[in-house]
């Protein structure tokens, strides 16, 4: 059986005004009926999964309980970081809690910020993992890449591209030549940002390459409270964890890494531009929810997120309008990822 591990405890600033501080989105209706969070945990469950251990932040511990009953599955552990502090000390805090009763738990690390359409294929290619995994393997998932990203990371495949691979090199966000090379190369695939292995061998692989993050991590899992149903970790030991991602503190670094190439359809659903894709382009590249209207344009997004609320375009080229009840944003296409300094400039504001 494996656990999976997932993590919603991120801003999602690049998707603002939709993404909120207080309500991200990972637990928004980004695209479908079901958040993000929601998709994430169904497509981790079933006969061959544990119930989640849902690393987040405090603000969102109801929202995680809620969504997790909505979706008819059983909120196993909700860990609770008194802040945030990226992805690496959520993932060692995650697998320090599970080894005190199984010191071999098999995890599966998951983000809760994809859209993965079929989840029976998804499941099946985490299967192919699970050998490699109990071997002491740190399993990744690999995606095969359409243009030269410098958001994602890349692996480095040593041969050929085989069910179970071994990752020569793992390379996190490489700038826009660097990407272009390995784009180049062909040997190379996207970083899917899930991954599996027992907590022994991620624990193992943090006291090697973050040794500065391990103790400060386990005094505050050794101890967490319990609180309403929630295990909250000692915010004194928090205090002083480094902030990093898990890619740069340790995948970066290990050698005992493993590929399964995944072949179904992935998406990151970082941006404005990523989620018009998602949500489907008319003949003219433009992109609309319900209560929108594009007149003679081409490659926009309008959406209004607000019941009733009516939007429309005239005569726009490459154009996002996000409409809320209280808040719009405008930016040209090309603009999608500087969303976040929107965030920024708001919250400068107070
Ligand atoms: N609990 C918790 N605490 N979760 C967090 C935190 C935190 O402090 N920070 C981020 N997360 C969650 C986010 O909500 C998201 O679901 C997941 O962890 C990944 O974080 P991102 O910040 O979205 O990572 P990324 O997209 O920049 O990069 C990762 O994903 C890419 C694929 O989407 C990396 O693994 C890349 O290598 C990968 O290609
Ligand atoms: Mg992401």
């Amino acid at each position: 059986m494996i656990t999976p591990v997932i993590l919603c405890g991120g801003a999602g600033t690049r998707l603002w005004p939709l993404s909120r501080k207080g309500f991200p989105k990972q637990f928004t209706r980004l695209v479908g009926e079901r958040s993000l969070f929601s998709a994430s945990a169904e497509r981790l469950s079933g006969a061959d999964y544990k119930p989640p251990v849902v690393v987040t932040g405090s603000d969102f511990r109801f929202i995680v309980v809620e969504q997790l009953m909505e979706a008819g599955i059983e909120p196993g552990v909700v860990l609770i970081e008194p802040e945030p502090r990226n992805t690496a000390p959520a993932v060692l805090a995650a697998a320090l809690h599970l080894a005190t009763d199984v010191p071999d738990a098999l995890m599966l690390v998951a983000p809760s910020d994809h859209s993965i359409s079929d989840a029976a294929a998804f499941r099946l290619t985490v299967q192919s993992g699970v050998d490699a995994a109990r071997d002491g393997r740190i399993v990744t998932f690999g995606i095969a890449p359409t243009r030269p990203e410098t958001g994602y990371g890349w692996l480095e495949l040593e041969g050929a591209a085989t069910p179970v691979a071994p990752l020569r090199r793992f390379v996190e966000k490489p700038d826009a030549a660097r990407a272009e090379a390995m784009l180049a190369a062909g040997n190379f695939l996207w970083n899917a940002g899930i991954f599996l292995f027992t907590a022994r061998t991620i624990i193992e692989a943090f006291k090697a390459h973050a040794p500065g993050l391990f103790e400060p991590v386990r005094a505050a899992v050794a101890g967490a409270k319990p609180d309403l149903g929630f295990l909250r970790l000692a915010p004194e030991p928090w205090a002083g964890v480094p902030s990093i991602s898990v890619d740069y503190a340790v995948m970066e670094r290990a050698a005992n890494m493993s590929v399964v190439p995944f072949s179904g359809s992935w998406t990151d659903l970082g941006g404005w531009d990523a989620v018009a894709d998602e949500m489907g382009v008319d003949a003219s590249g433009n992109s609309q929810s319900g209560t929108a209207t594009a007149l003679d344009c081409r490659n926009t997004l309008l959406r209004s997120d607000s019941d009733g609320l009516e939007l429309v375009g005239i005569g726009l080229d490459d154009i996002f309008a996000i409409a809320m009840k209280d808040a719009v944003l405008v930016a040209h296409r090309s603009r999608a990822q500087d969303v976040k300094l929107a965030v920024a400039a708001l919250t400068a504001k107070g």
